[in-house]
């Protein structure tokens, strides 16, 4: 771990704590009971045993600072100016299907900016973390986007969608239009966090999805741009469009490139 502040002390800490009976569920997965939150949407014991852990870590800390996560929602709400972003688990079906590509996110936002976040890949042992103005690494090593510049040279990683989403169509065609125009590599991997730290260490070149939460990518934002990446969340013209993060996270270079290339229907 090469960053001391203290809230990257606190995130960590809490980190590799839940990391711990996450790894044990993880060997134990078929015993695990799987709850319905919602169409295509499962909340696992494990989500909620990493959330509980993590959350009694960070107010043993700070009792008053503010608290969005996943399975628990807003705690301490009026604390506005310091909070953090919590995502438990970061790809549930993966881990509930033995798939072992899921991770632990949080970040810390202050006054409305996140300025310090962890992405923990807990099965290889992968801590992808940044602080404002300190860089990005991942365990000790610094990390930095590829130097990709041509869409027609990438690989890129998308995610979703959602199958209560009414984009859902739209989506399907975009990963069409793209793969067809331009027959690159695409991939889905079920982590959108990890997708994204991926970006940052330069395995991926870009990756997008529509309606994600906030908690799938506030840790992922600050370690993008840290590692000289450019994170965009386009506005629609639904309701939803400022909860909803429409997300296109690039390596900056071939940024422009797939925004042109994503089908912006409904998009500003
Ligand atoms: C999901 C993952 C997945 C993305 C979904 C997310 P969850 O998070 O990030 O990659 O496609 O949209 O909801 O539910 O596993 O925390
Ligand atoms: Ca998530
Ligand atoms: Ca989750």
């Amino acid at each position: 771990m090469r960053l001391n502040s203290p809230q990257m002390n606190i995130i960590y800490k809490a980190c590799i704590k839940a990391s711990r009976s996450l790894i044990r569920d993880f060997g134990e997965i078929e015993k695990l009971q799987v709850s319905s939150k919602g169409p295509g949407d499962f909340v696992s014991v494990a989500d909620k045993k990493t959330e509980k852990i993590i959350i009694e870590e960070l107010l043993k800390a700070h009792p008053d600072y503010g608290i969005l996560s996943e399975e628990a929602g807003e705690i301490n709400k009026n604390n506005k100016e310091k909070r953090w972003i919590i995502d438990p688990i970061d790809g549930t079906s993966n881990f509930l299907n033995g798939i072992p590509q899921f991770a632990i996110s949080i970040g810390y936002e202050e006054k409305g900016e996140i300025t310090s976040g962890i992405i923990f890949d807990p099965i290889k042992n992968e801590m992808f973390f940044a602080e404002k103005g300190s860089g990005a690494f991942l365990n000790n090593s610094r990390i930095r986007v590829s130097n990709q510049k041509k869409m027609r040279d990438s690989i890129l990683v998308t995610g979703g969608p959602r199958f209560s989403s009414k984009r859902r169509s739209e989506t399907f065609d975009e990963y069409i239009n793209i793969s067809n125009k331009v027959n690159i590599p695409i991939r889905k991997y079920g982590s959108a966090s990890l997708d994204i730290a991926n970006v940052a260490c330069g395995r991926f070149d870009g990756f997008w999805q529509w309606e994600l939460n906030y908690w799938d990518v506030a840790a992922g934002i600050i370690i993008l741009k840290e590692a000289g990446g450019f994170i965009e969340f386009l506005k629609d013209s639904s309701e939803k469009s400022l909860l909803k993060k429409n997300t296109v996270a690039t390596n900056s270079k071939i940024h422009q490139e797939l925004l042109d290339s994503l089908i912006k229907k409904n998009i500003e």
